[in-house]
């Protein structure tokens, strides 16, 4: 395995299968009234988030914590980076104080890579920019397979802002390894630029067309619009976006019996996913959420852990 997660393409079909098998132990410690391992004692993990998340940075906090790692979180306000320090100063800095792993998100695309050529530590990415976010396509391998079983061969759907979507990066790549098809759904404005020749190269189908796509698919997952990266108008209303590319209640109907909803939240709920959608017994948005900690706790395991530590 290599020794840093900046991308999905750091990590094989087998390297997947690992975190995801040791994933699965780390969910029954979940479960448990105890929820501590010893397995990271004496190892310090920063969590270094320059943008705002719920779900993530609990989630690694909570994984490194009941790994019996020591975990400090610095976010990009709190910090000396708004008295104007740079990136590469702030991490060195902390780096400097004996660090062994730094858990980064950040608003620019490429800035975890760069962070890893200028520490000595493990640098896990937790979403850089529109670029990736490996450990959410990780944990939603996870939440399908739970339900799904093999992804080999099964069908899924990734609809809504693909354009600002790191979560669709990294889910692409990770959904190719495991054999999963994959069609992408999106308006023309919310399609990123050089879609057919990605499409092309990586195997996958995009469509324009969400109730073509719909009936057939073993998952399908909706994407959070985003608007903090929009500088201008992508769609002409939020109800015209909702009438083309929302899961409403009607569209839910159109499901099969067996096909997962995910979405990686947050949601907004009436927009791109309807209230009757998330919570519907065929929702994973929970299971997304509880399985992140699971998932987390085996990246922190696999990329911290000495020889011999026994998970
Ligand atoms: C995603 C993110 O931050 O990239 N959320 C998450 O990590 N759970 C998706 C999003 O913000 O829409």
């Amino acid at each position: 395995m290599n020794r840093h997660l900046l991308s999905m393409n750091d990590l094989d079909r087998q390297d997947i299968l690992a975190i995801l098998g040791t994933a699965e132990s780390m969910h029954d410690v979940q479960r448990r009234e105890v929820k501590k391992l010893p397995t990271l004692r004496g190892r310090t993990v920063v969590n270094m988030f320059f943008e705002d998340s719920t779900r993530t940075r609990s989630s690694f906090e909570l994984a490194g914590k009941w790994l019996s790692a020591d975990v400090i979180n610095i976010s990009g306000k709190g910090s000396s980076t708004s008295k104007g320090e740079s990136l590469r100063d702030t991490v060195r800095t902390v780096a400097a104080m004996g660090v062994d792993g730094f858990v980064i998100r950040h608003s620019a695309s490429g800035a975890v890579h760069q962070v890893s050529e200028w520490v000595d530590a493990v640098v896990i990415n937790a979403g850089d920019g529109t670029h990736e976010h490996p450990t959410q396509a990780l944990l939603d391998a996870y939440s399908m397979r739970q339900r799904l079983g093999d992804l080999e061969g099964r069908h899924v759907a990734i609809v809504g802002d693909l354009t600002h979507s790191r979560v669709l990066r990294s889910n692409l790549i990770c959904l190719k390894t495991l054999g999963a098809h994959v069609t992408v759904v999106a308006p023309p404005t919310l399609m990123p630029g050089g879609i057919a020749t990605w499409a092309k190269n990586e195997g996958f189908d995009t469509s324009y067309d969400f109730d073509a796509v719909l009936p057939t698919v073993d998952a399908v997952m909706m994407l959070r619009v985003q608007r903090e990266r929009m500088s201008g108008g992508f769609f002409p209303t939020e109800r015209e976006y909702t009438v083309g590319y929302g899961l409403t209640r009607e569209r839910l109907r159109s499901l099969q019996k067996h096909t997962v909803i995910l979405h990686p939240g947050p949601m907004n709920r009436g927009l791109e996913i309807a209230t009757d959608a998330a919570d519907a017994a065929q929702s994973l948005v929970l299971d997304q959420v509880s399985a992140g900690v699971a998932v987390r706790m085996s990246v922190l395991y696999h990329l911290l852990a000495g020889e011999g530590t026994v998970a």
